[in-house]
């Protein structure tokens, strides 16, 4: 089997830690003697830069003819201080995202154990949460129209639209999953005060009697937020409209320790992008400092979706927990007293790890 994968780093610290990545993909694909190849291309703010277009065609090209995409982090200061700038880096992001018909992104929440100390919540609330929050990424309020400004600049509107037929298939993946789990599945809307909102519950309990052995539950997002921090081990598997996702994984990302961790996949009509939940980072771009693991990981949920090989991100998770346990991580995972490695230290670390396993 040959993988063609198309690699977008894009902006901030995207390079750097695809760079890991791929070092990880190159040191699996050795083990398990499989053949990869890889093509990059420009998306974001470096697109923007380089073509005036932050998804321009020759990506999209690339990616329709990939079997999978590994994407790093797009979005620059320049871009967020300039609130009146015309083309913005996270249009090529949901371009991106529309035009690959990508319109669902799945986003597992687990817990390191070694990291329960770096959890702003008690270890006792987290350490038992195990969910998958499976966002909707290509309807709602991030593509709704009318969009934009009155003439005079003064007021401005977003729109928030869903049919039927986007709502469906989004709770059937969710059904899905929740089948292969732990069989519960949690409807978060917001259909005390949304109509969009109620016509997702009604469907959700139009389709909930054909999964009887799927406990279907409905919360309001409010309630999801707070129980989040609460009892986190509640949740199986989570589904939600695109902006209350949006949210609600940067929220349950931060309760496993870092927001550094926490890989996703995104799916739909054509082919699948594999990309950390984190952004861009200006910061710490160039630094070398940031954490690499969202993006190694999001390459063993890319071996496990679009290669269905699950020994391959076995492996991978496994080098992630073995660079934990020995303590080689980037500063925003150690522990008190434990020496900070960098970014492509932490690659080269994982990387040896796999060929040595
Ligand atoms: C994410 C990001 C994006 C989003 C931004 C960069 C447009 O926050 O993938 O969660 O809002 O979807
Ligand atoms: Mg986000």
């Amino acid at each position: 089997m040959k993988l063609n994968i198309a690699v977008l780093p894009g902006d901030g610290i995207g390079p750097e830690i695809v760079d890991q990545a791929l070092k990880v993909c190159n040191a699996v694909c050795e083990k398990f003697d499989l053949e990869i190849s890889y093509k990059t291309a420009l998306v974001g703010a470096c697109a923007i830069d380089a073509t005036g277009n932050p998804y321009p065609d020759e990506t999209h090209e690339l990616c329709m003819n990939s079997d999978a995409v590994l994407f790093g982090a797009i979005g620059s200061p320049k871009y967020d201080n300039d609130p009146t700038a015309k083309v913005r880096p996270e249009q090529g992001l949901l371009a991106m995202r529309k035009k690959l018909g990508l319109y669902a992104n799945i986003r597992p929440v687990n817990v390191f154990p070694s990291l329960l100390e770096r959890s702003p919540l008690r270890a006792d609330l987290v350490k038992d949460a195990d969910f998958m929050c499976i966002r909707e990424l290509t309807g709602g309020l991030y593509f709704g129209k009318p969009q934009g400004r009155s003439e005079d600049g003064n007021s401005a509107v977003d729109t928030c639209t869903y049919s039927r037929e986007e709502i469906e298939r989004i709770l059937e993946l969710a059904y899905t999953y929740a089948g292969q789990r732990r069989k519960k599945l949690t409807v978060v809307d917001k259909a005390n005060v949304l109509e969009t909102s109620r016509l997702w519950r009604q469907i959700a309990q139009e389709m909930a009697p054909q999964y009887p052995d799927i406990e279907t539950e409905y919360m309001f997002v409010d309630n999801a937020a707070m129980r989040i921090i609460q009892w986190p081990a509640s949740f199986d598997v989570m589904v939600t409209e695109n902006m209350f996702g949006d949210i609600l994984t940067d929220e349950a990302s931060v309760i496993t320790g870092s927001l550094g961790m926490l890989p996703s996949a995104s799916v739909g009509l054509h082919t699948s992008v594999f990309e950390p939940i984190h952004g861009s980072y200006p910061q710490a771009a160039g630094k070398n400092i940031a954490n690499p693991l969202a993006t190694v990981l999001s390459a063993a949920l890319m071996f496990e979706y679009a290669f269905n090989r699950m020994d391959v991100g076995d492996l991978i998770r496994k080098a992630v927990q073995a660079s934990m346990d020995a303590g080689f991580v980037t500063e925003d995972i150690a522990l008190p007293g434990q020496t900070v490695r960098s970014t492509s230290e932490v690659g080269d670390w994982l990387a040896a790890y796999i060929k040595g396993a």
